[in-house]
This record gives C-alpha cells, sequence and structure tokens, in this order.
C-alpha cells in the first residue's frame, strides 16, 4: 500500500525523502514522488509511474535539491491509473499547496464538482487532488495555513494519512491523520513523518503516534500537536528497538529468505520473555483469570497468512480448551451480524496492526461486548492500540510481501496463549502441559534441523516449477497448514494452487487430478496418516505427481508411495505445523526463484492492507 516519508530539518531533504521511500518499496507501489520547499519560496515536485529508481535516476538521487523540507511518496493505485499524473505529491492549481496522502476522500467526487464550479481546474484523477484544491481554496479566503488545514479536515470524509507543504512556508511540515497510520520521528537533525518507522528508522528511534483527528506542526525546532478541536497536546514519546539493519537484507538475495531464515531466532524472541519457571506468563493482562474462566466462545479475527494461523489455532485451542472456536475472515466478520454473548473472546492477528479490514472487524467485536486481544508484530500500530490487551510478536521488522516469520510467531503466542488458558481453565494436564511447552521450546533448535536440508526442497522446486496447477491437501492441522503453504505459492509464483481438506477430493475436487497434476500430500499429522497415505494412493492412481511431507519417523512408509518426501523432525502433534509450514515457504521460494519472480515485492499485492 501506499507509503510516506517526511522531513524538515537542517540535511537537504530529496536524498533523506528518496532513502525513506526506498524502504517504504516493500509496502508495494506503482509510482513515487517527491516534493521539496525552496529556500526562497514555492515547491519543486518530481513523480513518476514506475519504480523509484526511475524517479531517483531523474533528479540524479535528489542531491542538487537544495530544500531542508519535503515530502515523499510511494503509491498503490486506487483512483485513477498508475500514471505520472496521477502520483503523488498533487498541487493545488495555483501552486501553494503540495501533499501527500493514504487512505481514500470518501466524499470527493461531491467536492470536485463544487471546486469546479468555483473555477478550480483539476488536473488528476484521484481522490486526494480535491484535498490540495481545497486547501488553496480555504488559503485564498484569507485564513492561515493551520485554520485551512482544519477546514479541509473537517469537509473531508473517509480515511487519510496527510503530509502538506505549503510554498509561502518554507519551514512548516504539517500532518494529519483519521484510520490510516501516521507517526512522527524526532532526531536532533529535524523531525520525521511516515507511515511506517522502517523509513525513518536510519535517523531517529524516538517517535509518537499520531491518533485519529490529530494535526501535527512540523518545525525545525520541534514538532506541536493538536487535537482535533484545535487545542495544542502533548504526545508521548516511544522508543523503537528494532535493529536497523533488521529491515536492511545483509547480504540475503531476497528478504523472504533471509526472513525464513530468521524464524528460528524469531520464535525464540517470542516465546522466551514469556516462559518462567517452566510456567508460561503474560504479565499485565487485563484480561483476569476470573474472565478466562468465563469464555465461552472464541472468535478468531484476521486476513490472508493471519487468518491461516487462526485456523491452526483453531484445531490447536479447541483441542485444549474444550469451547467452539470460530475463525472468521476479518472482511466478512462485521458483514455477518455475528453472535457475540457475554463470555465471547475476540483474538485479533495482524503482523502489520493495520489491516483495514481486521480493524473494522477488531471495532465490531468490541461493540458487540467481546473483550479483544490483538497478536500483533508492530508495536504502537492501530490495531495494538485498539485492543483490550495485546500480545507482540518479536518478529522485527518483516519487510517481504509474502510472510514468513510473522506466520511463524503468531502461532507459537497461539501455542503459548493456549497452554496459559487451558491451565486457568483446568482443561490440560500438567504432564501435558509441561510437554507442550518443553517441545515449544525446543521449535527453534528443530527449525534449525528444517532449514539445514533447504537444498533438498530447492531440488523438488526445481523439479516441479513448471507445473501449471498444484494441490496442497491434507486434514485436521495438515489442512491448516496446507492453506498457508498453497497461499504462499500462488502470491510469489503465480502458479495456480488450492488447498483441500483431503476428505472434501471425492465431493468434487479429484475431477481435476490428472496425469502430471502436482500434490503436495500434507501428512504429518500422526493420528491420520494412514488416511493421508491412502488420499496419496487415490491421487497418485489418477497419474498425480506427490510431494509429501511428512514425520522423520513415517517418511519410509510415506516414500513407498509417492514421487518425492520431506521430512520434518517429530514434536508434540499440535505443533507440527510450526515445523512443516517451512518446508512449504521453502518450496514457494525456490519455485518463484525458478520462474525467474520478483520474490519480495509480487504483482498487484502490498504489504500491509489499509483500504477495503
Ligand atoms: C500473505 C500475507 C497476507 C497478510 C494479510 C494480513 O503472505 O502476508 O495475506 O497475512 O494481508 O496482514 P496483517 O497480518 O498485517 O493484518
Amino acid at each position: 500500500m501506499c507509503g510516506i516519508v517526511g522531513y524538515i530539518g537542517r540535511e537537504p531533504a530529496a536524498p533523506i525523502l528518496l532513502d525513506g521511500l526506498a524502504h517504504l518499496e516493500y509496502r508495494g507501489y506503482d509510482s513515487a514522488g517527491i516534493a521539496v520547499c525552496k529556500p526562497g519560496g514555492g515547491l519543486e515536485v518530481y513523480k513518476s509511474k514506475g519504480r523509484l529508481e526511475v524517479l531517483s535516476a531523474s533528479i540524479d538521487g535528489g542531491v542538487h535539491l537544495p530544500g531542508c523540507t519535503g515530502i515523499g511518496h510511494t503509491r498503490w493505485a486506487t483512483h485513477g491509473e498508475p500514471n505520472d499524473v496521477n502520483s503523488h505529491p498533487h498541487v493545488s492549481e495555483d501552486g501553494t499547496f503540495s501533499l501527500v496522502h493514504n487512505g481514500i476522500i470518501e466524499n470527493y467526487l461531491e467536492i470536485k464538482e463544487s471546486l469546479q464550479k468555483n473555477g478550480v481546474r483539476f488536473t488528476s484523477d484521484t481522490d486526494t487532488e480535491v484535498v490540495a484544491q481545497l486547501l488553496a481554496y480555504y488559503y485564498r479566503e484569507g485564513v492561515d495555513i493551520l485554520s485551512a488545514v482544519f477546514k479541509v479536515l473537517h469537509r473531508i470524509e473517509g480515511a487519510y494519512a496527510l503530509g502538506i507543504l505549503c510554498a509561502d512556508q518554507s519551514d512548516m511540515l504539517i500532518a494529519a491523520r483519521k484510520d490510516a497510520p501516521l507517526l512522527l520521528g524526532y532526531s536532533e537533525g529535524g523531525q520525521f513523518i511516515a507511515s511506517d518507522v522502517t523509513a525513518i528508522l536510519r535517523h531517529t528511534r524516538e517517535v509518537s503516534y499520531m491518533e485519529d483527528g490529530e494535526v501535527a506542526v512540523l518545525t525545525r525546532e520541534g514538532i506541536q500537536v493538536y487535537n482535533s478541536l484545535k487545542q495544542p497536546i502533548t504526545k508521548e514519546r516511544h522508543h523503537v528497538d528494532w535493529e536497523v539493519s533488521a529491515a536492511e537484507k545483509g547480504g540475503y538475495e531476497h528478504f523472504m529468505f533471509k526472513e525464513i531464515m530468521e524464524q528460528p531466532q524469531a520464535i525464540a524472541k517470542t516465546i522466551a520473555p514469556r516462559i518462567r519457571d517452566g510456567q508460561v506468563h503474560f504479565d499485565g493482562l487485563n484480561l483476569t483469570e476470573d474472565a478466562i474462566r468465563d469464555v465461552k466462545k472464541i472468535f478468531i479475527l484476521a486476513c490472508g497468512s493471519s487468518y491461516h494461523v487462526g485456523m491452526v489455532g483453531k484445531y490447536m485451542l479447541e483441542r485444549l480448551l474444550r469451547i467452539p472456536v470460530e475463525v472468521t475472515l476479518a472482511s466478512e466478520f462485521r458483514y455477518c451480524d455475528p453472535i457475540v454473548n457475554p463470555g465471547t473472546l475476540a483474538i485479533v492477528i495482524s503482523q502489520s496492526g493495520e489491516t483495514l479490514d481486521t480493524m473494522a472487524a477488531l471495532r465490531e467485536a468490541k461493540a458487540r461486548g467481546a473483550h479483544v486481544l490483538s497478536i500483533v508484530n508492530v508495536v504502537g500500530s492501530s490495531i495494538a492500540r485498539e485492543s483490550d490487551d495485546v500480545i507482540y510478536t518479536w518478529a522485527g521488522p518483516e519487510i517481504a510481501v509474502a510472510t514468513t516469520k510473522a506466520y511463524s510467531t503468531q502461532l507459537a503466542v497461539l501455542d503459548l496463549l493456549g497452554l496459559y488458558f487451558a491451565k486457568i481453565m483446568d482443561t490440560i494436564s500438567p504432564e501435558t502441559y509441561t510437554e507442550i511447552l518443553e517441545e515449544l521450546q525446543r521449535l527453534p533448535e528443530k527449525l534449525e534441523q528444517v532449514l539445514a536440508h533447504k537444498e533438498r526442497i530447492q531440488y523438488f522446486a526445481s523439479q516441479y516449477f513448471n507445473h501449471n496447477s498444484v494441490f496442497f491437501i491434507g486434514r485436521n492441522l495438515d489442512y491448516a497448514m496446507g492453506l498457508e503453504g498453497s497461499l504462499k505459492l500462488k502470491e510469489i509464483s503465480y502458479i495456480h494452487s488450492e488447498a483441500y481438506a483431503s476428505g472434501e477430493l471425492k465431493h468434487g475436487t479429484i475431477s481435476l487430478i490428472e496425469p502430471g497434476t502436482l500434490v503436495l500430500a500434507l501428512g504429518t499429522f500422526d493420528p491420520l496418516f494412514d488416511k493421508a497415505l491412502s488420499n496419496v494412493i487415490e491421487v497418485k492412481a489418477r497419474g498425480a505427481d506427490v510431494l509429501a511431507l511428512t514425520t522423520e519417523e513415517r517418511a519410509a512408509d510415506m516414500a513407498k508411495i509417492a514421487s518425492g518426501v520431506i521430512a520434518i523432525p517429530s514434536t508434540h502433534q499440535l505443533l507440527l505445523p510450526s515445523l512443516g509450514v517451512v518446508p512449504l515457504q521453502l518450496f514457494a521460494y525456490y519455485v518463484a526463484l525458478n520462474r525467474g519472480c520478483d520474490i519480495d515485492k509480487p504483482r498487484n499485492l502490498a504489504k500491509s492492507v489499509t483500504v477495503e
């Protein structure tokens, strides 16, 4: 999705903005642009469709632009096709205001028509341009810049994070936020705005998160924030402890591969602080032990891979807690009139903490009386701030669009939560509790073993990368894990792929199996291994090529039937997806590599989906 960065300080802004935008590339974009205030007054705007390098090359990396105040943007087209004109920053017709915008202005057509009636001429097809034109319109009426901004914010509807420059005031940058992420950064050399902290991590780790309705005025000296009533307020500052290097490739060819390889450490970092004296601890939860005992139903709300974590979580939590767990796509939840009774807990899962559908589901659940506990990777993100409780995954910044380490750490948090709840609810024996907890602690070491066999997976990928259609089949936890394996493959390699519960094959899908179809048969879940074997026989009989995933104990049996076998170490059966998903991530990665795909930035996809 679109990215914003802004700077005001003592250094020339353009190179800082271009570097910031480079760190936002991972979010997905189709055009990029910057605007800087000229030292003597006026604005310079450069923007173009396509990769950031195109823009950067066209202005020599910005080194000849002396202005020290500027804004930058990577655009992911919503209103108006990706082209130079529709790219941000947008400029008012009279050249007074330039701005960048994330979000959607819902009433832009009505505002556009009324401005056009007043003689204002528009150049782009975007919703954003109305904000620049309206600002200039109010400013021409004689109000000061800040008052003009507030007047505009009262008039527009929808979601926005805005960075605004005025040609008459080269020592000021204004930011505003509603329902789209925006943070403020403070450093010795100047002040920043950014939609994502990775854009400014090289310069500062001291940040404040803007709240809905707030407006910030940045000058070289500091930042003054106003609430929606235009009253000055003091913002809390937070220290971001992500390493700068964590958001860089560090010698790896792709962020995705680096992040796959980081999973053992990410899981260790996520679980270790929550385990003491052989017990799981979640310090500071608002959800009391009594409230946990009263939980009668759990909703898990999420999108995409986070939803797939929820699917694994359902099997695991129901087994441990003996209460119903319903996993609902966040995008559906608010439209399905969900039944939320007393004793309903909503677990919201989101890596970015900014996914709009997930945020909407969170608000719906809260409005209906559920206690909302979120599992989030980005500290201070919108979902984290609006939840009754938040448990952070300590995965560090995840840059590749296709998630890997966030998935694994979310799953590890759910496992911990399952144990924590089960103990309080008294639905687990001390022996099983200890067994699962010890196995959880062994996951990083076992994951290293899985990763050590990556060449074998690379070999299978080289055999199968030309297939056009792939089916992932499995039962129970293997089915839930297959959903993620299939998503990984389709999103980065563009191969059509589906995940099915094996039992469903006979009810339709088997008609698609023909000689040469690739089937990834997932048979790690020991209680259902024999059934997994039968399904392999079934699809083999129809000519499928079968690549199977199972445990080391079962590998020999599987090898008698499947065309190829990938084996993972054994662990407690509820934790198998944490190990099993990694070969599936690697398979997708190597297949995409063989096909020459843009692995970190797959077509049409964005890292953080902040529109509906
Ligand atoms: C797939 C992927 C997406 C996200 C989904 C939710 O690899 O990354 O499916 O899982 O967009 O994003 P978050 O977790 O940020 O809410």
